[in-house]
C-alpha cells in the first residue's frame, strides 16, 4: 500500500466526541511507552504526525488519523500507567473498554507488545479480555531493533505459549521496529487486505 496522505482528524476525550464512524479503523493499544505513536508515524511515513515521548503516559486521548482518505488509525492511551492519579486511570479504563467493545468501525485492534520483555501479566490479561469480548485483534511486537532476532523469536513464542492459559485463539503476530522500518510493509499489506 502506498501512503498518499495522512491527516490528523481529532482528539476525543470521551466516546461521544469521536468522529462519526464510517471509515474502517485500526486501533493501536498497549502499555505506555511500548511504541504506539511511533508505529503510527512509521506506517504513515511521517516523523511527527503523532507525538512521541520518552515520558510514559503521553497519549492521553483517543487520537484519530485518516490515511489516504479511506481508513483510520486510532492512537490510544497506554494502559497500566500507574503514576497517573487513580481517577484519571479509571476514566481511561472506561474510555478504552467502551471504545474497544462499542465502536462498530474497528476492523482490528493492534495490541502492541515490547519484544524485549518476557510475557507480562497485564498484557496477557488485556489480550484475554479482548478475546473474551470477541474484539478482533492481532499482536504486534515492537522495538525489534533492540535485540537479536533469536531474542525476539523467543519472546514471541513465550507470549503465545503463556496466552494459551487465557484463550484458545491463536492470534496473528507481527513484528516491527520504528527505528529501522522493519515490519512496515507487512502491516500495511495486512491493513490493505482488510479494506
Ligand atoms: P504512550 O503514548 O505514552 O502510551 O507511549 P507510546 O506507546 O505511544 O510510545 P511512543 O511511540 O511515544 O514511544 C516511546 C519511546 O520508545 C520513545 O522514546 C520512542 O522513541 C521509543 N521507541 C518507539 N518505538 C521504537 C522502536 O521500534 N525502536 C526503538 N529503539 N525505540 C522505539
Ligand atoms: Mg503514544
Amino acid at each position: 500500500m502506498i501512503i498518499r496522505s495522512a491527516d490528523f482528524d481529532t482528539s476525543a476525550t470521551d466516546i461521544s466526541a469521536c468522529p462519526r464512524p464510517g471509515l474502517p479503523e485500526f486501533a493501536f493499544i498497549g502499555r505506555s511507552n511500548v511504541g504506539k505513536s511511533s508505529l503510527l508515524n512509521l506506517l504513515a511515513g511521517r516523523k511527527a504526525l503523532a507525538k512521541i515521548s520518552s515520558r510514559p503516559g503521553h497519549t492521553q486521548l483517543l487520537n484519530f488519523f485518516t490515511i489516504n482518505g479511506t481508513w483510520r488509525i486510532v492512537d490510544m492511551p497506554g494502559y497500566g500507567y500507574v503514576r497517573l492519579p487513580k481517577g484519571t486511570r479509571d476514566r481511561f479504563a472506561d474510555i478504552i473498554t467502551g471504545f474497544l467493545t462499542g465502536r462498530t468501525a474497528i476492523r482490528r485492534v493492534f495490541v502492541l507488545l515490547d519484544s524485549r520483555l518476557e510475557p507480562q501479566r497485564i498484557d496477557l490479561e488485556f489480550v484475554g479480555w479482548l478475546a473474551e469480548c470477541g474484539v478482533p485483534y492481532v499482536l504486534v511486537f515492537t522495538k525489534t531493533d533492540k535485540l537479536k532476532p533469536s531474542g525476539v523469536a523467543r519472546n514471541v513464542a513465550a507470549f503465545a505459549d503463556a496466552l494459551r492459559e487465557w484463550t484458545t485463539e491463536q492470534p496473528q503476530v507481527f513484528t516491527c521496529s520504528a527505528e529501522t522500518g522493519a515490519g512496515r510493509g507487512e502491516l500495511l499489506s495486512f491493513i490493505g487486505s482488510l479494506l
